[in-house]
């Protein structure tokens, strides 16, 4: 059996970085996220005044300028490709009350800012968009007013922004999601003395004058862990251990449809670490009767079985869509995706590039709207697959790609650098 670590939480990253910089004395930070996402987070909190030093996995610390401290940039901030970036510290300097300008790369400059720049004209921030909705975003300095927020759409990065704007202006805000979205804003923000009232689909947040410097740990992404137990899935990979990975339930999704497939997939020594629960995935391949494994179902592709995906289960896999899409390309039977119409507004249009990218290695695939249809064979796979440099369609094609007989370039698998720069080696590591 293979034991592995993934890298860090890259949103639980983006965030501990975030309120790390706002609280009222240093804060340290353990297992961070070291990926060009978490840099261009580091990078804008750097030109807000906040001295970050340089990123390490191991254990930084941040010196926080509480809640008052931060500073109008001096020129725009780079977001690069990261919307929890653009988006999060949209709602910092609207909350601050400064004037800035975000700017991203070509992706992230075509990607949907006005879900945020509407809650933030609603508590009085000026926000300018261009017409195409994205990027550059430029916020003036006003104050805000407290406010309450239906968010028509499932978006913890909405979420988050408008949390993050509340706290740092100190008025009261609420907001209501369609539906459950990841939650580690808020498990970070109460564990550091801010006053949270929440339920599944609410959360509001009371001004408490301050925020308390503290610790995080991060633990491993289960976004990342995904991409290794569909190598396992696929028979890429033998049984493998995942040690120290998030298991907070909002993101747990991708698992639940992995083991509907049939993969078996355990969860050891579940703890809680910092507000997080975390636990060891196992992920066992098929007829592994060795010490560790359990001889379960999972495994080999004639032992996966097509699935149904619809939206009430979308925001919990949301990120893990194309690496599932590409298990389901070794799936006896239908897989549809249905209500996925956010897959078309991430780092690429996913629908579109996950489909596009199957049907060109010989996978019959179907795409509909908000989702797609593909029926999985037992086939050898080869082509080129175009990743339009999003990480996520890069690493999904590059665990097919591992499956024994399968042949299939990926055109830029450097852009894997946005959330697991060692990826590659990861992959390699836990293979056959
Ligand atoms: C994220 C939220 C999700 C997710 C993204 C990270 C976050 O986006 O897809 O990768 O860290 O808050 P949305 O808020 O747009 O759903």
């Amino acid at each position: 059996m293979s034991v592995l670590r993934v890298p860090g939480d890259k949103s639980i990253s983006h965030r501990a970085l975030l309120l790390a910089a706002l609280g009222d004395g240093p804060s340290e930070i353990r297992g961070l996220l070291v990926s060009a996402d978490v840099e261009a987070t580091a990078r804008a909190l750097r030109a807000l005044g906040v001295a970050v030093p340089p990123l390490d996995a191991t254990v930084m610390v941040v010196p926080g300028v509480g809640l008052r401290g931060l500073r109008a940039p001096t020129e725009p901030i780079d977001c690069a490709n990261s919307g929890t970036t653009a988006r999060l510290v949209a709602g910092l300097v609207a909350g601050a009350g400064l004037d800035a300008t975000l700017v991203g790369d070509v992706s992230l400059s075509r990607r949907p800012m006005r879900r945020i720049a509407e809650p933030l004209r609603a508590m009085g921030a000026t926000v300018a968009l261009p017409s195409h909705d994205g990027l550059p975003m430029t916020v003036r300095a006003t104050a805000l007013h407290g406010l309450t927020w239906r968010s028509p759409v499932a978006s913890a990065q909405v979420k988050s922004a408008v949390l993050l704007a509340g706290l740092v202006a100190q008025v009261p805000v609420e907001v209501h999601e369609p539906q459950p979205t990841r939650d580690h804003t808020e498990r970070l923000l109460a564990s550091r003395g801010v006053d949270l009232v929440r339920d599944s689909t609410m959360v509001a947040l009371r001004p408490t004058g301050r925020l308390d410097a503290g610790p995080t740990d991060v633990p491993g992404d289960p976004s990342s862990a995904t991409f290794l137990l569909g190598a396992v899935a696929l028979g890429a990979a033998s049984t493998l251990r995942l040690e120290h990975i998030g298991v907070n339930p909002t993101r747990m999704g991708a698992v639940a449809v992995l083991r509907r497939m049939g993969l078996s997939v355990r969860l050891e020594g579940m703890r809680q670490v910092g507000g997080e629960p975390v636990a060891d995935l196992v992920a066992t391949s098929v007829g592994d009767l060795s010490p560790g494994g359990s001889g379960g179902l999972g495994g080999a592709p004639s032992a996966l079985l097509g699935v149904t995906i619809g939206p009430d289960e979308v925001p919990v896999l949301i990120d893990e869509l194309p690496l599932l899409a590409c298990v389901a390309a070794r799936a006896a039977g239908e897989t549809r995706v249905t209500g996925a119409g956010e897959l078309r507004v991430k780092e690429s249009d996913r629908i579109r590039l996950v489909v596009e990218n199957l049907q060109a290695v010989g996978v019959e695939a179907e795409e509909l709207a908000d989702g797609f249809v593909i029926r999985g064979g037992d086939g050898p796979l080869a082509g080129r697959v175009r990743t339009a440099g999003d990480h996520r369609i890069a690493m999904a094609f590059g665990v097919l790609g591992a499956v024994p007989g399968n042949a299939i370039v990926v055109d830029d698998p450097s852009c894997v650098a946005v959330s697991w720069p060692s990826f590659w080696d990861a992959l390699d590591a836990c293979r056959r």
